[in-house]
């Protein structure tokens, strides 16, 4: 360990003690024996991982954001994908490396009980309500979109007051309301996508991609992407932390590593391949967009990848490409929606939040009421407001909780450092550190309304904590 790391994660660990913030903790040793019990398989290869973690990442953030990117950033944009994608590459090792020691519910709320204490991890799963809801809903917007230009193109127009909400215009979006409410139902039901559907819906999205890309290079004019950076690195950076979305779901390949047949080898493969995978192909794609149309005439379409396509003069690539999006991004938005009842599920079984909101059904064995509300949620906020502001708002919390995991690989690693990890972060002080900067600082980016929000929404998460969650803790 180099002496300025060692510095480093002491003083993290001392002031999380010294602010003596912490509350209690979960032990280390009780989450293994849960874990133990339950006896997963270890049949997941690389491959696999791989496969799995291009599945989860990719959805409708690739397919709408990169308008709003290169609003931010013009043809730039591509940089901002590089630089979100290094960001999470670092995020998503840190990440592995807790999922291997601690395989169970709850991810980054867990592993911050265990490690940093109540209080943060309170804070990081409220946090986390922001990344799985909010980017449900980001997600049915941007499907909201694309199936209006579709069923646009077909003859069968949307009245838009039904496609916006009010504070941009329109009444209320119906559509991506209604999709959450569907995925909602589904959830409650039992629905659980098989590996067979996510292989088939990975092969659909990716074939889409890169369709959209062939076409657009067709019409590749380098006049587009001058000037390269009109609004310079505030820009670029700007664009970095908005398009930052379009990359979770990385965790889902963390997750998986009790799975996996040789984590020491194969969750490094599965996480760093689906990361470069999905950089590259971002890349590559905001380059195709930026290159065959003038950004600024795309930059605020809610469906810019088609946008591209049908101002090109490739009207049917362009329907196509979006049925691709409108039948593939559902799933993502059912494993968001599941990943946030997970959470939930693991705050009320710590007694943090109301124990009757993890009722499970007695015919479906689904926990009902919270996914039903999630579902709600979701979709009143879908309907609501616009997807730059949702997504910069899920972005926030899901950069919070990012910090948390590294800061708590490193806590760890110097306060159990004989601890066995089936995987170790390669290089944790270069790679922890760099998330925590690299997490903090597009965090900063994300605009002074988003934090402010982003605070109110833990102001109101705080005022519970002590007014009622802490009481109710299982651990109190
Ligand atoms: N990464 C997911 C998407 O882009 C959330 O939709």
């Amino acid at each position: 360990m180099a002496p300025n790391a060692g510095i480093l994660a002491a003083g993290i660990q001392a002031g999380v003690a010294v602010m003596g913030i912490g509350g209690p903790r979960k032990s280390l040793e009780d989450i293994r024996r849960i874990a133990a019990a339950r006896h997963l398989e270890r049949t997941l290869g690389p491959w696999q991982l791989a496969g799995i973690g291009i599945g989860a990442i990719i959805g409708m953030g690739i397919y709408t954001l990169t308008g709003v990117g290169a609003g931010n950033a013009g043809p730039a944009v591509i940089l901002s994908f590089a630089v979100a994608g290094l960001v999470c590459a670092a995020a998503s090792l840190a990440y592995a490396e807790m999922a291997c020691l601690m395989p169970v519910a709850g991810s980054a709320y867990t592993y911050s009980y265990v490690v940093l204490g109540q209080l943060i991890a309170w804070v990081v799963g409220w946090s986390l309500f922001l990344e799985y809801a909010l980017a449900c809903s980001a997600v049915a917007v941007g499907w909201s979109a694309y199936f209006a230009g579709l069923m646009q193109s077909i003859g069968w127009t949307i009245d838009p007051q039904w496609l916006k909400g009010p504070g941009n215009g329109g009444t209320f979006n119906v559509p991506a309301a209604a999709v959450s409410i569907a995925v909602a139902v589904l959830l409650t039901l039992g629905t659980k996508e098989s590996a067979r559907l996510n292989t088939v819906l990975v092969g659909v999205k990716l074939v889409a991609l890169c369709t959209f890309v062939v076409f657009a290079l067709r019409g590749f004019d380098a006049g587009n992407l001058e000037p390269f950076a009109p609004f310079g690195t505030t820009g670029v950076l700007t664009a970095a932390a908005l398009v930052f979305f379009a990359f979770f779901g990385f965790d889902a390949v963390s997750t998986a590593a009790e799975e996996a047949r040789d984590p020491g080898r194969d969750m490094k493969f599965g996480i760093v391949g689906s990361m470069l995978v999905c950089t590259l192909l971002y890349m590559v794609v905001a380059l195709a967009a930026v290159a065959a149309l003038r950004w600024d005439l795309f930059a605020s379409n809610a469906e810019p990848l088609a946008h591209v396509l049908r101002s090109t003069g490739y009207t049917t690539v362009a329907n196509l490409v979006a049925t691709a999006a409108i039948c593939a991004t559902p799933s993502v938005l059912m494993s968001l929606m599941f990943g946030q009842t997970r959470v939930s599920f693991a705050m009320t079984r710590d007694g943090l939040l109301p124990r009757q909101l993890s009722a499970v059904h007695p015919r479906f064995h689904t926990p009902h009421v919270i996914t039903l509300l999630t579902g709600v949620g979701v979709a009143v906020v879908a309907g609501g407001f616009r997807l730059d502001e949702i997504a910069a708002l899920a972005n926030a919390g899901t950069l919070c909780a990012f910090v948390a995991v590294a800061v708590s690989m490193l806590v760890l690693r110097r306060r159990e450092p004989g601890l066995q990890r089936d995987f170790a972060c390669p290089a944790p002080w270069l790679v922890g550190p760099l998330a925590v900067i690299g997490c903090t600082g597009l965090f900063f980016y994300l605009g002074q309304t988003t934090i402010l929000f982003f605070l109110l929404w833990h102001a109101i998460g705080l005022a519970w904590y002590f007014a009622a969650g802490r009481r109710g803790s299982t651990a109190a």
